[in-house]
This record gives structure tokens, C-alpha cells and sequence, in this order.
């Protein structure tokens, strides 16, 4: 099973398309020309545009006035997104996308783009047994996977802009998303002289959403590409009105140490996920950049929290509260904002009251400060695997406010709100380019459906194929398993042969001991078992 991963590591590997800088991007004279317009492999064409997959084309960033959080310009990399990296790039026509147009996007599939396919998150309680493992193999081929598309920046523009020795880094598909996380969040200190706690590119203010949902996406976009698993859907944690971390068990995202109550159970695979970019505060006071080395093990101690920061997590009372609210953002939009949707459901509005500037944090921010661990830092919390599930939940919150309140696009702010949100800005720190207003649309337009928003009917008739998926995927995985045990029968049955002349010769005690039967245990229960 090790090697079947390997297989699939050294393919990637292999693969002729390089590619968060795309890796054809990732050198001086790219950065030099400001032009990221890779050839899609495909044809030989930059962008595709051969095949009318896309064009080579400037940037143009908004001009829309920010709001007055960050009265600072020109010294924080992630102004004007891509501009201080990029000022050209592709633009994908039709339904491709990719930083060279080599994708479908979302919610299209096959050669050319065109089947438009639904996929269905799931709550992960409705998954079956094979399917959880399946989920927890994807997570753990992510994380040991050097990504093949993308390197990360490990150095600010003016220190990689100086050095011939560009700074780029491999990192594991896993370790680009908690990167990207955390260059969104981080605090500006990117030129070295300033260290700003009030922006983040990603949190505090309308972005919030659209910028989770886009980080999913891509999310379930790589791993479909690494599994070639193209109907793999995030799952999600319904944690209203739990009283604990339902999910963190052995079997799903790890239980807890008995021995150190904030290390995961050695007996999940996530006891021996290292993390990364979590040391946020100390990177912004020297002025550094996180650059993708292990700093430890994941931690994590739910409901060990302070009670000062938050009660616990949301009841589904606070959620219907928060989902009545009609306007998306309010004022000034970030943390102060008062009946604000979005400050309510991130968790800076009272979830009772709607005010802002919440003494306690509620909703989305609670489940971060109750795992009380790496979850709890903005900037390291992507290294946890609770992450995907709880901000699929979220986003599902999201999309039934767009489904109950069905706004305009231009409900979404265009103009003053906090750097990084206006609805035409680009999400940093994403190539290909996405822009926040286009993400304030139902999933479905997006292709994708939450499993307890769908109608009845439709529920039903998915209830019925994934139960024949799953007694198809059974059934292989008893035959799988008969031959496994034939195979290790007729072993047994050799090795015992075997033992019985030896100690017949020997003349010696029963045969009663024999380790063999240990060695079919250990293959079924590998978490690599499951990659096709
Ligand atoms: C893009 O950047 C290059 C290199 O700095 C510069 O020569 C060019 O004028 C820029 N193009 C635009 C449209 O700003
Ligand atoms: C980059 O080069 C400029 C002058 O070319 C210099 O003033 C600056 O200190 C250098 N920055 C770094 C980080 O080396
Ligand atoms: C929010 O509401 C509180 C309580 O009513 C009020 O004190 C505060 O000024 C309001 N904030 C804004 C930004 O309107
Ligand atoms: C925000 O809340 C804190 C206490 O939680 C208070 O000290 C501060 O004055 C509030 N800020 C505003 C602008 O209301
Ligand atoms: C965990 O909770 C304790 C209080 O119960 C607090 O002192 C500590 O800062 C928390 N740690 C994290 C990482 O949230």
C-alpha cells in the first residue's frame, strides 16, 4: 500500500505541467516581466489560447476606495492583488479555468468542460465506514504529497525581487492550503517596517465568506486531481448544539491523548501531522514570512478553552438568530459591525443580539477558540483537519442565507469596505484570480449542494445511489477482503505445514503459537488502504 502511494507521488512528480506562485511562474524572469501566462500542455499555447481556451491578458485591479482600517499604500504585497507579483495574466473564456486555463471550472467537467455535474457534501455522520476512511486516506495523501502545480513565497517582494535566488518552496498539497490561510490572515509586516494587527485580507469583514468558499473549492479541486476521485466532496460537522467535538475520534479527525490531553491519540494517523505557519506574532515582529518548516504536532484540547473568550458551541437557536438577519454586512464592516450577517455568523456579533464587538466570541469563532489548540490561532488554524469540516458547515449557513434572503450581487459591497473585501478585489492569495462578488451566488450555480438543504425528493433519489455506491464499493471491498483472507489461508496453511514438520521433526510442544495471523490485520487497517 506504501508503494501504491509512492506510485502516485513519483507521477506526480513526473507530470510536464509545473505549476500558490504556479511553479512556471516561480522564477526571477517571470517575476521580473510581471507575466504569469503559463502554456497549457495541451497545445503549446500560453493559456490554451490555441484552443480558445483563454488569452494572455493585463490585470485590472478595482479602483473602488478601501474603507479607513489600513491607512497605509504600497507596503503590503497583498494590495491590489495579484499586482505587486503579477500585472498580466490568463484569462479563461467558456467554462475553463486554471492559471493556464487547463482546469474546467467549478461544477464542469470532462475534456472540454462541458458536462455540468452537481457534487453533494455530506454530513461526515451519513458517510459510510469505507467512506470515512476513504476521506481520512485523501487527507493524509494531501499532506504527503508535494504539490505538483504550486510552490509557496517564502519571502517578501522587496527581499525576493533583490536575490537572484528567488524564494520559492515545495510544499505538501495540504501544507499549500494552511499556507495560503495563513498569508491571507497574517499581519502586515511584510516590508519590515511595520507590524498593522487591523487588516487581514480573508477575516473581519463581507470576504469572509466568499473567500472560505473559493479556499473549499480549490480545496476539493486538488484532491480530485491527485485522487482522480472526481465526485469527492468535503463533508461536514452539524455542530449545532453539541456539547462536545463529535468528530474527534479515532476514526475520523482523532481522538485525544490519554496521556497528554492536548496532543491527538497516537492511534489516529493525525497524531503524526506536523504543522506549519503557526507562529504568526513572532513572523511579523522579524519581519519574515512563514516559510513552510514543521513547527511541532497538531495540538488540540477540545472544550479546555477559556470561558472568557467563548461558552461553547453554537446552539441551533443562535444559528436561526444570525440566518434572520437580512442585511449581509452593515457600517463599517468589520468586527463593530451591528446586525451584520456576516459579523454575526464569524463570530464578532452578539448571536442573540446581533451588536457587534461582541465581549464573547459566538458562532464561527467559538468552534475555534473550543478545540483550544492549533484551531485557535487565525493563522495556523488550517493545519487541522477540524478546519474543512467546520468551514464546510459554515458555508452551508452561507448558502442558505443567500437561498432565504436571495440578494442582488449588488447587496455585496462594492466600495469602502476594509482592504481586501470590496466585491471586485481579488482574493489574495489565489492564481488563478477570483473576485469576492462572484462567490455571493447560490452553490448551485457553482455546482455543488449541501446533502440537508436538498429538496425531499432530490434527497431521496441521492439517498438511493449512494446506498448502491456504497454496497458497490462493499461489495469490492469484501471480494477484496475474501481474497485477501484466501491468500493468507493458503500461507497459514503452508507456513503451518511448515511448522508442524518442523516440530514433528523436533518433536517438540504444540503448534499453538503462530504470528502469521497478525499480518492481514495490519494491511486492512493501513489508512493508505483505500487510494484507488
Ligand atoms: C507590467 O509590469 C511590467 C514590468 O514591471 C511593466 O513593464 C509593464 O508596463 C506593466 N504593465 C502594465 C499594464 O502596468
Ligand atoms: C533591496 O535592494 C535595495 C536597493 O537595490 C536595498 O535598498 C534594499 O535594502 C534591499 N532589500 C533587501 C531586503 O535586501
Ligand atoms: C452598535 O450598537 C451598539 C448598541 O446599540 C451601539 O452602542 C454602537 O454604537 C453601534 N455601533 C455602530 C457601529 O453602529
Ligand atoms: C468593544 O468592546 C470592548 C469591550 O469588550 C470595549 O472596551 C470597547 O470600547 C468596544 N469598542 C467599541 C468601539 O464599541
Ligand atoms: C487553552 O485554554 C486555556 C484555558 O483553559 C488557555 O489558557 C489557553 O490559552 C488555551 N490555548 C489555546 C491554544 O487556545
Amino acid at each position: 500500500m506504501r508503494a501504491l502511494v509512492l506510485i502516485v507521488f513519483f507521477a506526480q512528480l513526473l507530470k510536464p505541467t509545473c505549476q500558490q506562485i504556479p511553479r512556471q511562474c516561480a522564477n526571477s524572469e517571470a517575476l521580473a516581466s510581471r507575466q504569469c501566462c503559463p502554456v497549457w500542455s495541451g497545445d503549446g499555447s500560453a493559456c490554451g489560447a490555441r484552443s480558445g481556451r483563454g488569452i494572455c491578458q493585463d490585470v485590472a485591479v478595482s479602483d473602488q476606495p478601501d474603507g479607513p482600517q489600513y491607512p497605509f499604500n504600497g507596503v503590503d504585497d497583498r494590495e491590489r492583488w495579484p499586482l505587486t507579483f503579477f500585472n498580466r495574466t490568463c484569462r479563461c473564456l467558456r467554462n475553463f479555468m486554471g492559471f493556464d486555463c487547463s482546469e474546467c471550472a467549478f461544477g464542469y467537467f470532462g475534456p472540454v468542460c462541458t458536462e455540468r455535474r452537481e457534487t453533494v457534501r455530506r454530513n461526515i455522520f451519513q458517510l459510510s465506514k469505507a467512506e470515512r476512511q476513504k476521506f481520512i486516506s485523501y487527507l493524509n495523501l494531501a499532506k504527503n504529497t508535494i504539490s505538483p502545480n504550486y510552490v509557496i513565497i517564502t519571502g517578501i517582494y522587496n527581499q525576493m525581487s533583490n536575490s537572484s535566488a528567488a524564494m520559492f518552496k515545495d510544499v505538501s498539497i495540504y501544507d499549500l492550503f494552511v499556507w495560503m490561510h495563513y498569508y491571507v490572515s497574517g499581519r502586515s509586516a511584510w516590508r519590515g517596517e511595520y507590524v498593522w494587527m487591523q487588516v487581514d485580507f480573508g477575516h473581519w469583514a463581507p470576504a469572509f465568506l466568499p473567500w472560505h468558499r473559493v479556499f473549499l473549492l480549490r480545496w476539493e479541486h486538488e484532491i480530485r486531481k491527485v485522487t482522480g476521485d472526481s465526485d469527492f466532496a468535503i463533508p461536514y460537522w452539524d455542530w449545532r448544539d453539541a456539547q462536545e467535538c463529535e468528530v474527534c475520534t479515532d476514526e475520523l479527525m482523532g481522538g485525544q491523548s490519554p496521556l497528554t490531553p492536548n496532543l491527538i491519540s497516537p492511534s489516529s494517523v493525525f497524531s503524526s501531522w506536523k504543522v506549519i505557519c503557526s507562529r504568526e506574532p513572532e513572523y511579523s515582529m522579524r519581519g519574515i514570512l512563514c516559510d513552510g518548516t514543521e513547527e511541532g504536532p497538531l495540538l488540540r484540547n477540545p472544550g479546555n478553552h477559556d470561558r472568557n473568550l467563548a461558552d461553547g458551541l453554537p446552539t441551533s437557536s443562535e444559528v436561526d438568530f444570525t440566518l434572520s438577519l437580512s442585511q449581509y454586512d452593515t457600517g463599517s464592516m468589520d468586527r463593530m459591525a451591528n446586525m451584520s450577517f456576516r459579523n454575526t455568523l464569524e463570530g464578532f456579533g452578539n448571536p442573540v443580539t446581533g451588536i457587534g464587538n461582541s465581549s464573547k466570541l459566538g458562532m464561527h469563532a467559538a468552534i475555534h477558540v473550543f478545540m483550544n489548540g492549533t484551531m485557535s490561532s487565525v493563522q495556523g488554524s488550517a493545519n487541522d483537519p477540524v478546519f474543512l469540516l467546520h468551514h464546510a458547515f459554515i458555508d452551508s449557513i452561507y448558502e442558505q442565507w443567500l437561498r432565504r434572503h436571495q440578494p442582488e450581487k449588488s447587496h455585496y459591497p462594492t466600495a469602502n469596505a476594509p482592504i481586501g473585501h470590496n466585491s471586485e478585489y481579488y482574493m489574495a492569495p489565489f492564481m488563478p484570480l477570483y473576485q469576492n462578488g462572484d462567490y455571493f451566488i447560490s452553490s448551485k450555480e457553482i455546482g455543488y449542494e449541501y446533502s440537508y438543504l436538498q429538496d425531499p425528493g432530490q434527497r431521496f433519489v441521492d439517498g438511493i445511489v449512494s446506498y448502491l455506491e456504497e454496497a458497490r464499493g462493499l461489495w469490492s471491498w469484501l471480494l477484496g477482503a475474501a481474497v485477501l483472507g484466501a491468500v493468507c489461508c493458503a500461507l497459514l496453511a503452508v507456513a503451518l505445514a511448515k511448522l508442524r514438520r518442523l516440530l514433528s521433526r523436533r518433536g517438540n510442544r504444540s503448534p499453538e503459537k503462530q504470528p502469521l495471523i497478525s499480518s492481514s490485520e495490519g494491511s486492512t487497517d493501513s489508512y493508505q488502504a483505500m487510494i484507488p
